[in-house]
Parts: structure tokens; sequence; C-alpha cells
């Protein structure tokens, strides 16, 4: 049978209605510079404060909530079959009430990502025991899943047309997906050379026109703002704030698996630090709604060739990023110099006494192949997480006993090629020097004689 876009089975249409307990006044866009702190529509095209060129964020004044009857309708929307409920996005849609309807959501059945342990792991950095919540189980294997099911709505509600971002890879794999399945034209802007080719293919394969620059992140997305503005194409980099509503649920999420008790430690790597921003923003707004007693401790990883942030908390002078020139890192996702969301990021680690840690190419390397030896695997830039949860246990600052949630954030097979070099001897840091297969795993050639491989195995 023929859908259309209202009986569509992807779109949102009538589920459960949202329970909000109080909403006063009107969701509204609000300038994260505490210093201005300026209120404009949630419906108006600004992706800075048009007053002082500040963050914007979501804020909801005036929202309450009965703790113990929503944490319920989120349990129950688990059994239900209405596409909104099965999102791991929408099911908590009280924590993001920026739309009046929900209509015209697109889900792809995002979130529902599973918090998995990992004794193997614990074992490998010293901790009695790790959990990782795997966002790599996404429609499109990242995290951005979270934020673009969000993002896309609010194009949508704006009556866009077309879409924009410039990516490390994965926002735009899932920027084209989640376009694509709106009806909306993607166009999407990643650095020649520098991205997986998974994660390219994923957006050829969705239908995004896509522009390979030859420039790094930071230059593109100068770029991208000037031509998004010229050509009237929305920007959905994490810079809009509704990609940040979206992805505050991977937190939602996580405190809903462990019964509403929070770890001591969540760890994140750090790129544009969209996610930090994000994950803290859900902490607090899960804090004054009491559908949690306290803020776990949030840990940043970044990449030793690409750690501004790390350069930051370290410095005497929190108000000025160190940007990197030219960052490098065989984890490109995070291959980032120049973060656009640091300082909101800064604001929720320093809130959650958190800390920001770096790690090296072979630390990052080898924990990737840790995580693999758990069973569960993930990306480069996901690994950075065990690397600095390694270096944090060496150095004291996390304790033995601590209940650690680390964020894996984007898929194995996102980049193969990562993997086989790793395994084969073959891999080399930025700088060109060789990194050693720690716990390399050579495939072997094998004659077609079963006497011969017999010998061989026993
Ligand atoms: N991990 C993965 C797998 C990522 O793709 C990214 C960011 C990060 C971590 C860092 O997250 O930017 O919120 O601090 N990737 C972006 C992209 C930049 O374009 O796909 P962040």
């Amino acid at each position: 049978m023929e859908q259309t876009d209202e009986n569509s089975r992807n779109r949102g249409g009538d589920a459960h209605p949202p329970v909000i307990i109080k909403a006063s006044m009107q969701a509204e866009l609000v300038c994260f510079n505490a210093g201005c702190r300026a209120r404009f529509p949630l419906t108006e095209v600004i992706y800075n404060c048009p007053r002082c060129g500040g963050l914007l964020e979501c804020g909801y004044p005036g929202r309450a909530v009965d703790p113990p009857a929503l944490k319920r309708t989120w349990r129950e929307r688990r059994m239900s079959n209405a596409p909104l409920d099965r999102s791991g996005v929408w099911r908590y849609r009280e924590m993001i009430p920026f739309l009046e309807s929900y209509g015209k959501v697109v889900t792809l059945s995002e979130g529902n990502t599973p918090v998995l342990d990992a004794p193997h792991a614990a074992a490998w950095v010293g901790l009695d025991q790790i959990a990782f919540k795997h966002q790599g189980f996404n429609p499109t294997g990242s995290f951005k899943d979270n934020g673009m099911t969000c993002g896309v709505a609010q194009a949508l509600r704006l009556g866009m047309k077309r879409v924009a971002c410039v990516s490390t890879g994965n926002t735009s794999a899932s920027m084209a997906a989640y376009a694509s399945a709106a009806g909306l034209q993607p166009f999407i802007f990643i650095p020649h050379g520098n991205i997986s080719y998974g994660k390219l293919a994923q957006a050829l394969e969705y239908g995004a026109k896509t522009l390979q620059v030859e420039a790094n992140f930071d230059q593109i997305l100068a770029l991208v703002r000037v031509l998004a503005e010229r050509l009237g194409i929305y920007l959905l980099n994490s810079i809009n704030p509704f990609r940040i509503e979206g992805q505050k649920t991977i937190m939602v999420e996580l405190m809903d698996q462990r019964d509403w008790n929070p770890p001591d430690w969540i760890v994140l790597p750090g790129g544009n630090l969209g996610n930090t921003s994000a994950f803290g923003k859900a902490l607090r707004e899960m804090l004054d709604l009491g559908l949690i007693s306290r803020i776990p401790r949030l840990a940043v990883i970044q990449a030793e060739g690409a750690a501004p942030f790390y350069g930051l908390m370290h410095s005497s002078n929190r108000s000025e990023l160190p940007k990197v020139e030219h960052p490098e890192t065989l984890a490109t996702a995070i291959r980032i110099g120049d973060p656009v969301s640091w300082p909101k990021a800064l604001h929720e680690v320093e809130t959650s006494g958190g800390i920001v840690e770096k790690v090296t190419e072979q630390e990052i390397a080898d924990a990737k192949a840790q995580i693999g030896l758990c069973g569960i695997g993930c990306e480069p830039a996901s690994a950075a997480t065990l690397a600095g949860i390694r270096k944090l246990r060496a150095a004291g600052v996390i304790e033995r006993n601590a209940d650690v949630v680390a964020v894996l954030t984007g898929n194995l097979l996102k980049d193969p090629d990562y993997i086989y070099r790793y395994h084969t001897g073959q891999l080399a840091a930025p700088s060109g020097q060789k990194l050693e297969s720690t716990y390399g795993n050579q495939p072997v050639v094998v004659p077609n004689d079963p006497d011969r491989i017999a010998e061989m195995l026993a």
C-alpha cells in the first residue's frame, strides 16, 4: 500500500500526548551568555544571539512535572507501537517540549541504545565495573541520530526545504538519512580526504548532495554558515539548539535504564562539544525537575592532537579558547581545533565537577582493541573514552570502585580501514610515526588443505 506523508509509520502522528504538569510560559530560544540571556521566539531562524553573538539554547520557563507519574508514562510508552513512543528520543518528549504538535516528526526509531556491562574492559583499566552506553546502535550508527530527528523536525516546522551541515562524517550520515526520510534536500560539506569511507558512503547512499572541501572542519563550518545564510538553507550542525535537545535524551534514556540512579562518572569523547553541552543540560534539567537527586561528574576526553578544550581547562584564562590551528588525529570524528560549543561545555564540566583529559593515538588504538575484545566494538573517537578512563584511573582521579558509564558514540563498522591497519601492523599516526599493534590480530592465509589447517590449529 502506498503511504502518504500523513499515514507513514515513520511519522509521529498521535501517540500518548505529553504529560507536562505545568508549563506556565512558552518555550523559547535563550542566549546562553549569562551576561545577556536575551530571549527569542522558537521560530526565528537564528544560530547565535542577534544581540551579543552568544550561543543559543532552548528554554522552558516555568516547566514542572510530577516525577513518579512521568517516569511511569515513559516506561509505559516502551510497550506502545506508536512510532513516537518507540523512539528513544520522542518517548521522552516532556524533556524536549519545543514542538506544538508531533504530526510532522520523522523518526527512524533512534535512541533505544543499550547499556552494556564490560568486565574485560573494566579489568583492563583497573575498575571493578564499567558500562558502555552504546550510541552506535542507532539507525545510522552514531549518537547524531538522537539530535537529528529533532533538528529535522524543527526544519519541517519552519517550512524549510533544504538543510546543510559540515561534518567529520557522522553528522552528515545522520542528516542525509533524516532529511531524505523527511523529503528535505540534504547538502553536506566534508573535509576532503579526512572522513572514513563508511561515513562518506552513507551520505551518498542516503542521497545527500556531497561537497568535499579542501579545508578542515573548522574552516568549512565558517564557509557553510555564510552559504546557509545566502542560500536560505537550514543549518543542522550542533550549533543548532534543537539538535542539542535531541542529544539530551541520551542521558534521559540512560537514567531510565538505570532506574534513575546516576553513576559517579559519565565519560565521553569531545570534538565540537555539542554532546558535552547536551549531556550537561539534560542532567541539570533532570535535577531541577526532580527526576534525579544528583549530577554525575562529566569526563570529556580529547585526542592529543586536537585538544583545545583540554588546553582551555588547563589554562589560567578560561574565557578564551586556545584554538588548535591544525588539528590532527586518526580519530577523524573528533579532529576539530575550534569547537563552537565550548562555552556551554565549559559550563557543564564545571557545574558537574568534571574533568577534561587528553590521550595519545596509541592509547586510543589500544583502548579500541580492548573494547572489541569485549565483543562490543566502536569507532576510534569513541574509544578515547576508555583510553581516558585508564589514564584517569592510573592517576587516581577515578577510584577503583567508581560507578562509571562511558558513552560509545559510533559503531565499529564506521571505520573498518583503521581496524584492519591496526591489526595488521600498518597503522601510522598523522605524524607518520608507526603505531604498535599491541593487541593485533592478524588474519592468516591458509591452503585449502584440512591436514595442514588442523596442524596449524593444534
Ligand atoms: N564521537 C563521534 C563518533 C563523533 O562523530 C563525534 C562528532 C564526536 C564523538 C564528538 O562529539 O562534537 O559533540 O563533541 N562528530 C561530528 C560530526 C563533529 O561532524 O559528525 P561532539
